[in-house]
Protein backbone atom coordinates (compact mmCIF):
# COMPACT_ATOMS: atom_id res chain seq x y z
CA UNK A 1 0.00 0.00 0.00
CA UNK A 2 1.34 3.22 -0.45
CA UNK A 3 2.26 5.79 1.75
CA UNK A 4 0.20 8.58 2.37
CA UNK A 5 2.15 11.92 1.22
CA UNK A 6 2.85 14.55 2.89
CA UNK A 7 3.44 17.59 2.06
CA UNK A 8 7.16 19.29 2.32
CA UNK A 9 7.40 21.69 4.82
CA UNK A 10 9.03 25.36 4.43
CA UNK A 11 11.91 26.42 6.55
CA UNK A 12 11.27 26.68 10.37
CA UNK A 13 11.89 30.29 11.16
CA UNK A 14 14.59 30.75 13.44
CA UNK A 15 16.77 30.01 10.19
CA UNK A 16 15.77 33.02 9.54
CA UNK A 17 15.52 35.16 13.01
CA UNK A 18 18.61 33.15 15.09
CA UNK A 19 21.31 35.66 14.83
CA UNK A 20 23.36 32.70 15.36
CA UNK A 21 22.41 30.88 12.55
CA UNK A 22 23.82 33.77 10.87
CA UNK A 23 26.88 33.87 12.38
CA UNK A 24 27.36 30.17 11.37
CA UNK A 25 26.61 31.05 7.57
CA UNK A 26 28.71 33.85 7.24
CA UNK A 27 31.88 31.78 8.50
CA UNK A 28 30.42 28.83 6.74
CA UNK A 29 28.24 28.68 3.05
CA UNK A 30 28.83 32.15 2.78
CA UNK A 31 32.73 31.92 2.76
CA UNK A 32 32.15 28.39 0.69
CA UNK A 33 30.39 29.40 -2.51
CA UNK A 34 30.99 31.90 -5.44
CA UNK A 35 29.97 35.58 -4.07
CA UNK A 36 30.15 38.60 -6.77
CA UNK A 37 33.11 40.71 -5.84
CA UNK A 38 33.05 43.63 -9.20
CA UNK A 39 32.83 44.28 -12.41
CA UNK A 40 35.99 43.96 -14.16
CA UNK A 41 35.51 47.32 -16.07
CA UNK A 42 36.82 49.00 -12.74
CA UNK A 43 39.89 47.12 -13.58
CA UNK A 44 40.73 47.99 -16.84
CA UNK A 45 44.66 48.97 -16.23
CA UNK A 46 47.42 47.80 -14.55
CA UNK A 47 47.59 48.77 -11.25
CA UNK A 48 43.78 49.16 -11.04
CA UNK A 49 42.37 47.91 -7.62
CA UNK A 50 38.66 47.76 -5.78
CA UNK A 51 38.19 46.82 -2.05
CA UNK A 52 34.95 44.68 -1.86
CA UNK A 53 33.74 42.37 1.17
CA UNK A 54 32.67 38.50 1.22
CA UNK A 55 31.10 37.12 4.55
CA UNK A 56 32.73 39.26 7.19
CA UNK A 57 36.44 39.46 5.04
CA UNK A 58 37.80 42.81 3.95
CA UNK A 59 39.35 41.94 0.62
CA UNK A 60 40.40 43.74 -2.72
CA UNK A 61 40.99 42.76 -6.38
CA UNK A 62 43.19 44.02 -8.46
CA UNK A 63 45.35 43.99 -12.43
CA UNK A 64 48.81 42.79 -12.15
CA UNK A 65 51.65 43.66 -14.85
CA UNK A 66 50.91 40.76 -16.78
CA UNK A 67 47.40 41.59 -16.92
CA UNK A 68 46.02 39.24 -14.99
CA UNK A 69 43.45 39.98 -11.99
CA UNK A 70 44.31 38.97 -8.58
CA UNK A 71 42.32 39.31 -5.89
CA UNK A 72 43.97 39.40 -1.81
CA UNK A 73 42.72 39.36 1.74
CA UNK A 74 43.03 43.20 2.52
CA UNK A 75 45.63 43.11 5.31
CA UNK A 76 49.56 43.82 5.66
CA UNK A 77 51.53 40.65 6.57
CA UNK A 78 53.43 43.06 9.12
CA UNK A 79 51.22 44.15 11.93
CA UNK A 80 47.16 43.71 9.80
CA UNK A 81 46.44 47.36 9.04
CA UNK A 82 44.20 47.68 5.76
CA UNK A 83 45.50 48.01 2.68
CA UNK A 84 43.82 49.37 0.16
CA UNK A 85 39.89 51.73 0.45
CA UNK A 86 37.61 51.95 -2.70
CA UNK A 87 38.79 51.88 -5.60
CA UNK A 88 42.47 53.45 -7.13
CA UNK A 89 45.18 52.63 -9.15
CA UNK A 90 48.64 52.27 -7.56
CA UNK A 91 52.16 51.51 -9.02
CA UNK A 92 53.03 49.51 -5.93
CA UNK A 93 50.70 48.03 -2.52
CA UNK A 94 51.56 50.37 0.15
CA UNK A 95 50.45 50.22 3.40
CA UNK A 96 49.25 53.39 5.22
CA UNK A 97 51.09 52.10 8.58
CA UNK A 98 54.41 51.29 8.44
CA UNK A 99 55.00 51.83 4.53
CA UNK A 100 55.82 48.30 3.91
CA UNK A 101 55.69 47.96 0.23
CA UNK A 102 54.22 44.77 -1.83
CA UNK A 103 53.96 43.93 -5.82
CA UNK A 104 50.75 44.09 -7.75
CA UNK A 105 51.38 40.50 -7.50
CA UNK A 106 51.22 40.70 -3.59
CA UNK A 107 55.04 40.06 -2.63
CA UNK A 108 56.70 41.83 -0.53
CA UNK A 109 59.11 44.41 -2.10
CA UNK A 110 60.20 46.27 0.75
CA UNK A 111 59.92 47.99 3.89
CA UNK A 112 61.78 50.47 6.08
CA UNK A 113 64.78 48.84 7.94
CA UNK A 114 63.80 45.56 7.17
CA UNK A 115 66.92 44.60 6.47
CA UNK A 116 68.28 45.22 9.65
CA UNK A 117 65.99 42.26 10.75
CA UNK A 118 68.61 38.97 11.26
CA UNK A 119 66.67 36.47 9.34
CA UNK A 120 64.65 38.20 7.49
CA UNK A 121 63.13 36.63 4.47
CA UNK A 122 61.29 38.93 2.00
CA UNK A 123 60.62 36.16 0.04
CA UNK A 124 58.43 34.59 3.20
CA UNK A 125 56.11 37.19 2.87
CA UNK A 126 53.41 37.63 0.66
CA UNK A 127 49.81 38.75 0.58
CA UNK A 128 47.05 36.13 1.21
CA UNK A 129 45.72 35.51 -1.58
CA UNK A 130 41.82 34.01 -2.47
CA UNK A 131 40.15 32.61 -5.69
CA UNK A 132 38.95 34.54 -8.19
CA UNK A 133 37.09 33.37 -11.72
CA UNK A 134 35.62 36.34 -14.14
CA UNK A 135 32.83 35.20 -15.40
CA UNK A 136 31.56 37.51 -18.62
CA UNK A 137 32.89 40.70 -17.37
CA UNK A 138 31.81 39.73 -13.02
CA UNK A 139 34.27 38.99 -11.18
CA UNK A 140 33.36 35.95 -8.72
CA UNK A 141 35.69 35.53 -5.81
CA UNK A 142 35.40 32.00 -3.40
CA UNK A 143 37.45 32.06 0.13
CA UNK A 144 37.52 28.04 -0.32
CA UNK A 145 40.34 27.25 -1.94
CA UNK A 146 39.24 24.19 -2.84
CA UNK A 147 36.30 25.14 -4.16
CA UNK A 148 34.88 23.56 -7.63
CA UNK A 149 34.77 26.42 -10.42
CA UNK A 150 31.37 28.08 -11.26
CA UNK A 151 31.63 25.88 -14.00
CA UNK A 152 30.45 22.74 -12.27
CA UNK A 153 28.24 24.78 -9.40
CA UNK A 154 26.77 26.68 -12.05
CA UNK A 155 26.83 24.14 -15.85
CA UNK A 156 26.13 25.63 -18.77
CA UNK A 157 25.22 29.22 -17.52
CA UNK A 158 28.08 30.93 -19.46
CA UNK A 159 26.52 29.72 -22.92
CA UNK A 160 23.27 30.82 -22.17
CA UNK A 161 23.82 33.61 -20.84
CA UNK A 162 26.24 35.09 -23.77
CA UNK A 163 23.29 33.69 -26.10
CA UNK A 164 20.56 35.73 -24.57
CA UNK A 165 23.36 38.90 -23.41
CA UNK A 166 25.80 38.59 -26.81
CA UNK A 167 27.35 42.08 -26.50
CA UNK A 168 27.68 40.60 -22.72
CA UNK A 169 31.54 41.48 -23.11
CA UNK A 170 31.29 44.62 -24.05
CA UNK A 171 28.75 46.09 -21.21
CA UNK A 172 29.70 48.35 -18.41
CA UNK A 173 27.21 49.06 -15.73
CA UNK A 174 25.23 52.17 -16.13
CA UNK A 175 23.64 52.16 -13.00
CA UNK A 176 23.28 50.86 -9.72
CA UNK A 177 20.61 50.86 -7.38
CA UNK A 178 20.50 50.30 -3.22
CA UNK A 179 17.99 49.08 -1.68
CA UNK A 180 17.72 47.70 2.21
CA UNK A 181 15.47 45.34 3.42
CA UNK A 182 14.69 44.63 7.11
CA UNK A 183 14.78 41.28 6.80
CA UNK A 184 17.07 37.53 6.36
CA UNK A 185 18.88 37.69 3.12
CA UNK A 186 17.47 34.78 2.56
CA UNK A 187 13.52 35.78 2.99
CA UNK A 188 14.78 38.39 -0.27
CA UNK A 189 16.17 35.49 -2.32
CA UNK A 190 13.60 33.27 -1.77
CA UNK A 191 10.90 36.12 -2.82
CA UNK A 192 12.83 36.28 -5.70
CA UNK A 193 13.06 32.60 -6.54
CA UNK A 194 9.55 32.25 -6.81
CA UNK A 195 6.80 33.95 -9.34
CA UNK A 196 3.69 31.97 -6.86
CA UNK A 197 2.74 35.92 -5.97
CA UNK A 198 3.54 37.65 -8.80
CA UNK A 199 -0.03 37.89 -10.41
CA UNK A 200 -1.64 39.71 -7.34
CA UNK A 201 1.84 41.78 -6.20
CA UNK A 202 3.44 42.80 -9.76
CA UNK A 203 0.95 44.00 -11.77
CA UNK A 204 3.81 46.14 -14.22
CA UNK A 205 6.27 43.24 -14.20
CA UNK A 206 3.08 40.70 -14.76
CA UNK A 207 1.27 42.52 -17.68
CA UNK A 208 4.42 44.95 -18.90
CA UNK A 209 7.18 42.69 -19.19
CA UNK A 210 6.47 38.85 -18.69
CA UNK A 211 3.63 36.62 -19.65
CA UNK A 212 3.30 34.91 -16.00
CA UNK A 213 1.47 31.75 -17.46
CA UNK A 214 4.65 31.09 -18.96
CA UNK A 215 6.59 31.18 -16.40
CA UNK A 216 9.01 28.59 -14.77
CA UNK A 217 11.67 28.15 -13.04
CA UNK A 218 13.94 24.85 -13.04
CA UNK A 219 17.53 24.21 -10.98
CA UNK A 220 20.17 23.54 -13.57
CA UNK A 221 23.37 22.86 -10.96
CA UNK A 222 23.47 25.17 -7.84
CA UNK A 223 21.19 27.76 -10.51
CA UNK A 224 17.72 28.42 -10.39
CA UNK A 225 16.94 29.10 -14.08
CA UNK A 226 13.76 31.07 -14.71
CA UNK A 227 12.28 31.52 -18.13
CA UNK A 228 9.30 32.83 -19.51
CA UNK A 229 7.41 33.60 -22.61
CA UNK A 230 7.34 37.77 -22.71
CA UNK A 231 3.99 40.20 -23.42
CA UNK A 232 2.69 40.92 -26.84
CA UNK A 233 5.38 44.05 -28.21
CA UNK A 234 2.19 45.94 -28.11
CA UNK A 235 1.79 45.60 -24.34
CA UNK A 236 5.68 45.99 -23.58
CA UNK A 237 6.46 48.97 -21.18
CA UNK A 238 9.17 49.61 -23.34
CA UNK A 239 10.59 49.43 -26.87
CA UNK A 240 12.43 46.25 -28.25
CA UNK A 241 13.57 45.32 -31.57
CA UNK A 242 12.58 41.69 -31.83
CA UNK A 243 14.50 41.24 -35.00
CA UNK A 244 17.95 41.71 -33.10
CA UNK A 245 18.85 38.32 -32.19
CA UNK A 246 17.42 35.05 -31.46
CA UNK A 247 16.39 35.57 -27.63
CA UNK A 248 15.64 39.58 -28.26
CA UNK A 249 12.03 38.72 -27.24
CA UNK A 250 12.72 36.37 -24.24
CA UNK A 251 13.21 36.82 -20.87
CA UNK A 252 15.53 34.83 -18.31
CA UNK A 253 17.17 34.53 -15.23
CA UNK A 254 19.91 32.80 -13.46
CA UNK A 255 19.79 32.77 -9.69
CA UNK A 256 23.61 31.78 -8.60
CA UNK A 257 23.08 30.01 -5.36
CA UNK A 258 23.30 32.28 -2.36
CA UNK A 259 23.48 35.74 -3.28
CA UNK A 260 23.88 37.05 -7.20
CA UNK A 261 21.21 36.97 -10.09
CA UNK A 262 21.70 37.32 -13.88
CA UNK A 263 18.54 38.93 -15.09
CA UNK A 264 17.60 39.58 -18.89
CA UNK A 265 15.03 41.65 -19.80
CA UNK A 266 13.36 41.20 -23.41
CA UNK A 267 15.52 43.39 -25.47
CA UNK A 268 18.85 41.89 -24.26
CA UNK A 269 18.76 44.22 -21.21
CA UNK A 270 20.81 42.51 -18.85
CA UNK A 271 20.11 43.33 -15.26
CA UNK A 272 21.42 41.81 -12.02
CA UNK A 273 21.00 41.21 -8.33
CA UNK A 274 23.56 41.29 -5.61
CA UNK A 275 22.18 40.44 -2.05
CA UNK A 276 24.64 41.44 1.03
CA UNK A 277 23.16 40.06 4.26
CA UNK A 278 24.60 42.71 6.81
CA UNK A 279 22.55 41.12 9.81
CA UNK A 280 19.92 38.13 10.71
CA UNK A 281 17.38 40.63 9.76
CA UNK A 282 18.73 43.11 7.28
CA UNK A 283 20.00 42.75 3.77
CA UNK A 284 21.39 45.36 1.40
CA UNK A 285 19.97 44.36 -2.26
CA UNK A 286 22.23 46.00 -5.40
CA UNK A 287 20.80 46.44 -8.43
CA UNK A 288 23.07 46.54 -11.39
CA UNK A 289 22.28 48.16 -14.68
CA UNK A 290 24.34 47.46 -17.83
CA UNK A 291 24.94 49.26 -21.19
CA UNK A 292 27.53 48.97 -23.88
CA UNK A 293 30.68 50.74 -22.89
CA UNK A 294 28.63 52.17 -20.58
CA UNK A 295 27.29 54.32 -22.88
CA UNK A 296 24.05 57.08 -21.29
CA UNK A 297 20.82 55.20 -21.94
CA UNK A 298 17.15 56.87 -21.50
CA UNK A 299 15.49 53.46 -21.93
CA UNK A 300 17.60 52.21 -19.36
CA UNK A 301 17.20 54.86 -16.61
CA UNK A 302 13.52 54.47 -17.25
CA UNK A 303 13.73 50.84 -16.82
CA UNK A 304 16.02 51.18 -13.56
CA UNK A 305 13.53 53.60 -12.55
CA UNK A 306 10.04 51.20 -13.52
CA UNK A 307 12.04 48.86 -11.58
CA UNK A 308 12.92 50.76 -8.64
CA UNK A 309 9.08 51.51 -8.05
CA UNK A 310 7.21 48.77 -9.10
CA UNK A 311 8.65 45.58 -8.95
CA UNK A 312 11.20 46.05 -6.21
CA UNK A 313 8.94 48.25 -4.37
CA UNK A 314 6.39 45.51 -4.33
CA UNK A 315 9.20 43.21 -3.22
CA UNK A 316 10.21 45.19 -0.02
CA UNK A 317 6.91 45.23 1.75
CA UNK A 318 6.41 41.40 0.88
CA UNK A 319 9.65 40.69 2.63
CA UNK A 320 9.49 42.87 5.49
CA UNK A 321 6.07 41.46 6.27
CA UNK A 322 7.27 37.96 5.99
CA UNK A 323 10.29 38.87 8.45
CA UNK A 324 7.93 39.93 11.17
CA UNK A 325 5.92 37.61 10.58
CA UNK A 326 8.80 34.80 11.10
CA UNK A 327 9.05 36.87 14.60
CA UNK A 328 5.13 35.99 15.62
CA UNK A 329 4.58 32.77 17.82
CA UNK A 330 1.54 32.45 16.11
CA UNK A 331 3.50 31.08 12.99
CA UNK A 332 4.28 27.10 12.15
CA UNK A 333 6.15 26.55 9.13
CA UNK A 334 3.49 25.92 6.04
CA UNK A 335 3.47 23.43 3.40
CA UNK A 336 4.87 24.32 0.24
CA UNK A 337 2.63 24.25 -2.92
CA UNK A 338 4.81 21.80 -5.11
CA UNK A 339 2.38 21.09 -8.20
CA UNK A 340 4.19 18.09 -10.03
CA UNK A 341 3.74 20.11 -13.35
CA UNK A 342 5.86 22.90 -11.82
CA UNK A 343 5.16 26.22 -13.73
CA UNK A 344 4.15 29.70 -12.01
CA UNK A 345 2.38 28.32 -8.96
CA UNK A 346 4.32 25.70 -8.02
CA UNK A 347 7.08 26.70 -5.47
CA UNK A 348 9.46 23.39 -6.37
CA UNK A 349 12.12 26.17 -6.84
CA UNK A 350 12.08 27.05 -3.20
CA UNK A 351 12.16 23.36 -1.90
CA UNK A 352 15.29 23.20 -3.93
CA UNK A 353 16.68 26.43 -1.93
CA UNK A 354 15.68 25.60 1.15
CA UNK A 355 17.20 22.32 0.42
CA UNK A 356 20.74 24.03 -0.08
CA UNK A 357 20.08 26.68 2.90
CA UNK A 358 19.63 23.72 5.33
CA UNK A 359 22.83 22.03 3.85
CA UNK A 360 24.17 25.61 4.28
CA UNK A 361 23.24 25.69 8.17
CA UNK A 362 22.83 22.18 9.21
CA UNK A 363 25.93 20.66 6.79
S1 LIG B 1 51.03 47.02 9.39
FE1 LIG B 1 51.51 47.34 7.34
S2 LIG B 1 53.48 48.14 7.38
FE2 LIG B 1 53.03 47.78 9.43
FE1 LIG C 1 8.51 39.63 -6.32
Amino acid sequence: MNKPLTPTRTLEARYYTDPAIFDREVSGVLSRTWQFAGHVSLLENVGDYFAFQIADQNLFAIRGRDGEIKAFYNVCQHRAHELVKGTGNCRVVVCPYHAWTYELSGELRSGPNIKAVPGFERSDICLTEIRIEVFCGFIFANLDPAAQPMAEWFPDVEEQLRAFVPQIDELKPLEWVEVTERCNWKVSVENYCECYHCAINHPTFATGVVRPETYDIQPQGYCLRHTTECQNLDQMSYPIDLDANAHAGDYSSWYLWPTFSFQVYPGNVLNTYHWRGLSVDEVVLWRGWYTVGGAESDVIRKLAIQDRQTTVEEDVHLVESVQRGLGSRGYRPGPLVLDPDCGVNSEHSIRALQQWMREGVDG
